[in-house]
């Protein structure tokens, strides 16, 4: 299928979605005409991870950073964000689609973080594949609220100091019982890691497309993960021929 082995998919597929503006831009078009397309690819790639058989897609929906754009855009951001979830609701349901949320819900308006809510609550008990939506996130920030509410477990005598790890810390997260992204993709030719899951991409493989985000469907979607399946995945570990790697088999990092 796909010229993808099934059996090496990746469990978590997580994405900078880039390339809206500029895909506008190059049609004469509003900037907000990209993201409206972008939201069609957000469609095409949770279509795609469901008919795969990938449990997990962390999408990067709206970062700390985009506050600085202009209100007209950040208010257009927001009703589209509320439109898509009312909209496809219908469907998540019907597919077994979970949708959680990743970031602080302060400061999202009232009316978006309502429908936002519901898609949670209506699909919380949906498990084929799960949809993380991070809104108003940003990776240090998560970082900093761990550490936060990790020293108040401290202070309350829940924990020591000593007893932190790698594994609690990960519990204090937003991602707490989601596994570490596999794969990171980035679209639109830009080399960066832009402030997302700063903790959780430790060993994840990066694929990087000079692809706008609205033109990424599900042609490009796969032709990701078969890139993914010709990677070598070590998790820190040196290669020789004694030493199993893995070939891109999903999960069991550390
Ligand atoms: C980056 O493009 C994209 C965003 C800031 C927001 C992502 C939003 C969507 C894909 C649409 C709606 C999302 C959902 C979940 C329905 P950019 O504006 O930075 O593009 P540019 O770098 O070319 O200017």
């Amino acid at each position: 299928m796909h010229q993808l082995d099934v059996d090496q998919l990746p469990r978590h597929v997580a994405i900078i979605m880039d390339g809206n503006g500029r895909w506008a831009k190059k049609r004469f078009l509003n900037r907000i005409v990209g993201h409206e397309e972008g939201a069609n690819s957000v469609r095409a790639v949770v279509r795609s991870c469901r008919e795969l058989g990938i449990p997990y897609l962390t999408l990067y929906a709206f970062s700390k950073e985009n506050w600085q754009r202009p209100p007209s855009e950040v208010d257009a951001l927001w009703h589209l964000l509320k439109k898509f979830l009312i909209s496809e609701l219908p469907e998540l349901l019907d597919k077994g689609i979970r949708v959680c949320h990743i970031g602080d819900l302060e400061g999202i308006p009232d009316d978006v973080v309502r429908e936002l809510l519901k898609v949670i609550e209506q699909t919380k008990h949906l498990d084929r594949l799960v949809v993380n939506l991070a809104v108003n996130y940003g990776g240090r920030q998560e970082i900093e609220r761990a550490a936060r509410l990790f020293a108040e477990d401290v202070r309350s005598g829940r924990y020591s100091p000593e007893e932190l790890s790698g594994e609690l810390f990960s519990s204090y997260l937003f991602t707490r019982g989601t596994p570490d992204p596999d794969l990171i993709i980035r679209t639109s030719g830009e080399y960066r890691v832009s402030n997302f899951l700063l903790w959780q991409l430790a060993y994840a493989e990066l694929y990087i497309t000079d692809v706008l985000w609205p033109d990424f469907r599900e042609e490009e979607f796969l032709a990701a993960l078969r890139d993914y399946q010709k990677r070598e995945r070590r998790f820190g570990t040196y290669y020789d021929d004694q030493t199993p790697t893995q070939r891109c088999a999903a999960g069991s990092q550390q």
